[in-house]
């Protein structure tokens, strides 16, 4: 079996192009309106507050439309990923715009030699922890990229979501793994998560959940202290097709008594500043 990541690129170098060609991603719309920010960013601003001059990195940024909204909050961004289409399609969203981004192409696990440290936040989600197998060393890596006091921002798909059968209309069915597994899941898909013309088939995907404990104490043994962690009832993307509803904002919320399950968090953690005497 070839790596994890050669797997997964190729998947995600297959998607690049047909996503920014997508009504799912919001590149006419940050093309056209110089206030314009997608719909995760704008659901984000009320917890990330200003990032005016804030130096910024974030990992796994597929085709950068969070990544130049956040330079729209004021900060000064890189982008990270390890899929070169992704980047393709990011510097060219980033252009339309009008965003002076630094995009670097580099494994997650490898961005402090890549992308440099001293970041004041780290931000990431939507779709990214569960490429990565190890989530321990994850979080050493946002770590090391944060300056002493800065911030990690994830708001990310909630474990307990990952872990339903999202084929299974009748009820909410618990089938993969919650917890970190050394094994990847498999699966082979067809199409993607957004609408698109483009005929994608069959491609394979190793991927990892991990729990929300798990989580948290690896961010916590990389000597970081978590400042808030919120539930949410709603997810940017239809994750349990057939069930689910879209709200204007762009969030989709489950039609039947949403409060059963959260469907993300948004995850907050400072890089502890050691004092000495
Ligand atoms: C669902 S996207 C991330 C979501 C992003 N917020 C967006 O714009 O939708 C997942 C991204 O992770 C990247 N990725 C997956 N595994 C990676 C790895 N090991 N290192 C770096 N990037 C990785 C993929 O190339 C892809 O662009």
């Amino acid at each position: 079996m070839s790596d994890y990541r050669d797997v997964n690129l190729a998947h995600w170098n297959e998607r690049a192009a047909a996503h920014a060609a997508s009504p799912g991603y919001p590149v006419a719309q940050l093309a056209s309106d110089p206030a314009a920010l997608s719909d995760v960013v704008a659901f984000d601003r009320p917890l990330l507050g200003s990032l005016a001059d804030q130096r910024g990195i974030h990992l796994q940024c597929h085709i950068g439309t969070d990544t130049v909204s956040l330079t729209r909050l004021g900060a000064t961004m890189t982008g990270l990923d390890f899929s070169d289409k992704s980047l393709y399609e990011a510097r060219a969203v980033a252009a339309k715009a009008g965003a002076d981004v630094r995009f670097v192409q580099a494994d997650v696990y490898d961005a402090v030699a890549a992308a440099g440290d001293g970041y004041d936040f780290v931000y990431t989600g939507v779709g990214a922890l569960c490429w990565l197998p190890d989530i321990a060393r994850w979080a050493r890596v946002v770590a090391a990229l944060l300056r002493p006091g800065g911030r990690l921002f994830v708001r990310e798909g909630h474990p307990m979501l990952w872990a339903l059968d999202d084929e299974r209309l009748d009820a909410l069915v618990v089938k993969y793994p919650y917890f970190e597994r050394a094994e990847p899941t498999v699966f082979v898909s067809d199409g993607s998560y957004v609408e698109t013309d483009i005929d994608l088939r069959g491609s394979t995907t190793h991927e990892w959940n991990h729990g929300l404990g798990e989580i948290i104490t690896a961010l916590l043994d990389a000597g970081l202290t978590v400042t808030g962690l919120v539930e949410h009832r709603s997810v940017p993307w239809e994750a349990l097709p057939g069930r689910m509803s879209l709200r204007p904002d762009g969030e989709w919320v489950l039609d039947e008594d949403p409060d059963r399950l959260p469907l993300t968090y948004t995850l907050q953690a400072i890089k502890t500043v050691i004092s000495y005497g």
